[in-house]
This record gives C-alpha cells, sequence and structure tokens, in this order.
C-alpha cells in the first residue's frame, strides 16, 4: 500500500454499510478508486484467487471467447480472471460509473478492452463481484451467458440472495461451485433457516505484518485473518457432481470435529472422531481440510 487517504476509505465504508451505495454513484473521483483498489479490492481479489484456484482443482475451465466485468468497480475480478485463465479474446468492463470503467480499462492488461455503460446481449463468461447487494430483489443476470462466476461477501443476508438465484438460474444452468450436486439447496429446507453458505478465502501471510493493512482493518472493523465469501458458480455445460463441501468453519472439540457438510442429500451436521479418523481430525483442527471431500471421509 502507498500513500492511504483514510477519508476517502471511511467516507466509501460508510457508503457500502449505510445501504446508500446502492443508490447512485458514489466514485467521486480516479482517488477513490485509486483507494479502493489498494484495500478493499485487494481482499475482493483473495476471494477470486480462492474460487479461481477451486475451480481449477476440480478441472474445470471456462470457455474462451468474451468476458463481461459486470459493476467492475476497479475491474478487479477480470484482473483475477485473467491472471488465472486464458482465451479471453474481449473483455467488457460494464459500470454504472464512467470512472470506473476507465480505471479498470488502464489497469486490466494485455487485453482488448470495451468500456460500456450498458451490457452486451450475451457473453461467455459473466464475472459478478460485490455488487449484488447494491441491486434491488429479486436480481436478473444483466445479459446471457455460458458461464457465471459471482464473488459475494460471505454474510447471511448476500448467501441466501445467491441461493435464491440459483433455485432461479437452476434449470437454465449447472451449478459447478460451491455445490457438488444440482438438487435443491439443502440450505432451504425446515430446520436450516440458520445457516448460511460461505466459506473462508486464506489472506496472504505478509498482510498480517503489514502496519497500513492494521489500520485498514481497524476502520473498516474486520478481522484480517478472517475472509469469509460466498459464490455461485454456473454452467451450461455439463458438470462434475461428487461429493461433499464443507460449508463455513468446523468446530473442533477435544475428540471429535463437527462438520456441516453438503451434497446431493441436503445439508447436515458430521461428526469426525480423532480416533478413528486422526489425520482429518488434524485437519480440522489447524484449519487445513480441504472444503470439498469428493471420497466421503464422515463415517
Ligand atoms: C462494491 S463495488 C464492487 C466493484 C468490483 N466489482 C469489486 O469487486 O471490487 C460495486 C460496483 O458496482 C457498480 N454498480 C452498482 N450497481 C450497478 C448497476 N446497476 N449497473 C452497473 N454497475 C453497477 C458500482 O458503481 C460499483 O463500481
Amino acid at each position: 500500500m502507498h500513500s492511504i487517504d483514510w477519508k476517502i476509505l471511511e467516507r466509501l465504508r460508510a457508503a457500502f454499510l449505510d445501504g446508500s451505495a446502492g443508490q447512485g454513484d458514489y466514485w467521486k473521483s480516479e482517488s477513490d478508486l485509486e483507494n479502493y483498489d489498494q484495500t478493499f479490492a485487494q481482499r475482493i481479489g483473495w476471494k477470486w484467487d480462492y474460487v479461481l484456484r477451486e475451480l481449477k482443482r476440480r478441472g474445470w475451465s471456462p470457455p474462451t471467447g468474451d468476458v463481461l466485468d459486470w459493476g467492475c468497480g476497479t475491474g478487479i475480478a477480470s484482473r483475477k480472471f485473467l491472471e488465472h485463465f486464458t482465451g479471453v479474446s474481449r473483455l467488457y468492463l460494464c459500470d454504472r460509473s464512467p470512472l470506473a470503467m476507465k480505471f479498470a480499462a488502464r489497469h486490466a492488461g494485455d487485453v482488448e478492452v470495451w468500456q460500456e455503460s450498458a451490457p452486451p446481449r450475451s457473453v461467455d463468461v459473466l464475472l459478478i463481484s460485490h455488487a449484488l447487494t447494491e441491486q434491488p430483489e429479486p436480481f436478473a443476470l444483466p445479459c446471457e451467458a455460458k458461464v457465471v462466476i459471482i464473488v459475494e461477501p460471505g454474510t447471511y443476508e448476500v448467501s441466501r440472495r445467491l441461493i435464491a438465484l440459483r433455485e432461479r438460474l437452476r434449470g437454465e444452468f449447472n451449478v459447478v461451485a460451491p455445490c457438488t450436486h444440482q438438487a435443491p439447496c439443502g440450505m432451504l429446507p425446515a430446520g436450516n433457516e440458520r445457516h448460511w453458505c460461505h466459506h473462508f478465502a486464506p489472506t496472504p501471510t505478509e498482510v498480517f505484518m503489514n502496519g497500513d493493512w492494521a489500520r485498514f482493518a481497524k476502520l473498516a472493523g474486520i478481522d484480517l485473518r478472517s475472509l469469509p465469501v460466498s459464490y455461485l458458480v454456473l454452467d451450461r455445460r455439463p458438470v462434475p457432481s461428487d461429493g461433499m463441501r464443507v460449508i463455513g468453519r468446523p468446530r473442533v472439540y477435544k475428540a471429535h470435529a463437527l462438520v456441516l457438510g453438503c451434497d446431493a442429500d441436503g445439508v447436515r451436521e458430521r461428526r469426525i472422531e480423532k480416533q478413528t479418523a486422526p489425520e482429518l481430525y488434524r485437519q480440522l483442527k489447524k484449519g487445513t481440510a480441504d472444503s470439498l471431500w469428493v471420497e466421503k471421509k464422515s463415517p
């Protein structure tokens, strides 16, 4: 980070928190975007790294062609997409703010860029990042797409909105992630109201040694060690459906751990005994266990 204007970040944070962000353009200057890009956007970028890595690990790759970063802001979502995947022929940057589109275009790198206040009719890949809370419900996709990747904060409210969107689009698309199945969302049946579909992305370790990040965490009211994310990846092509996804953090006790798992049979708690599954128990305790269990490891 260099020469942060903390006043700008305070104003942006207030707009994100009090709901006024949904009411109109809050990017007042280039400096707003520069300061956002060094802080809020970096954290969002780590979430994209987590989601895109997870997709690659599953052997999934996007179709080649046109990509739209809708509500692009400074363009962190498309920058990350271009870091992880090749085959982008044209990048559309779309935002209600012309300043934001310009900033994102300047930082997009070596790709043909189109800035559009209105989205094209159809694209191959649609990216949406931290823009859902600024939209009225029910949210409709801004254009047709073969693949949709949405990355949002891991809050109860946003997760529940993503679940509603998943249910509306499930007939049209296959669900790639976080779901390991195409069945109705297991969070919806009675009894699961208190849960929400969220995961934790890792924060780069150098961040913990940095005084500016400590100050940012205080200002933003966040814990740098915790980066909750809710996401949804949809694909019109056939996708593999297998295994169980761990939701949130496991609860680890002296001799066992409780894991909330989601698979085609629904969302339910699994009990992992230290004695019968010592390696898995150890990983759960250290926080290194995989969020995707392809072979069901629960007893
Ligand atoms: C919180 S920012 C997120 C920016 C970026 N996607 C990111 O992840 O850092 C939300 C962005 O969505 C844009 N936005 C909100 N509503 C929009 C709409 N209806 N059409 C186009 N852009 C919109 C805002 O101008 C802002 O740049």
